[in-house]
């Protein structure tokens, strides 16, 4: 299934990275914008991207932004999406492993090009350990259902 991918214009450069990274490494994915790096408002891509991966149409997402934080901040907003942002390969791993989550954000402005596609690997390649994690993603749930 697809990658949906997402930035505003202060991810936009780091977005095409990823692009071309995911192209040579075979993933597919849909690009849900920005398309240049115009000025415009990160909570309108993020919540695309968080829609097609709540919905199911894509399988996991990866949104940029300057810091990462605003797009991670709406995505959770979108009951099913457990958004991690990470600058650290640490980070996401258990972001995946632990955390099951579904949507990996990361700021253009805060890391260079290699980590962030180190991270991407990781991120990618990671999966849910389940188990006791699987009950503290339960009670995530049960708290959105609750809302
Ligand atoms: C845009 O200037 C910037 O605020 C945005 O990319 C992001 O960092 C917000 O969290």
């Amino acid at each position: 299934m697809k990658i949906a991918l997402g930035s505003d214009h202060g991810g936009f450069n780091l977005k095409e990275e990823i692009k071309k990274w995911l192209e040579e490494k075979g993933y597919s994915y849909e690009d849900y914008g920005t398309f240049c790096t115009d000025s415009c408002d990160y909570p309108d891509f993020a919540l695309t991207v968080a829609q097609a991966v709540a919905s199911g149409v894509c399988a996991q997402g990866i949104l940029v932004c300057g810091t990462g934080i605003g797009v991670s901040i709406v995505a959770n907003k979108v009951p099913g999406i457990r958004a991690a942002l990470c600058h650290d390969s640490f980070s996401a791993r258990a972001s995946r492993e632990h955390n099951d989550a579904n949507i990996l954000t990361l700021g253009e402005r805060v890391i260079g090009r290699g980590l962030a596609l180190e991270i991407v690997e990781v991120w990618l390649g990671a999966s849910f350990c389940g188990g006791r994690h699987q009950l503290r993603i339960d009670k995530i749930a049960a708290l959105e259902n609750k809302a």
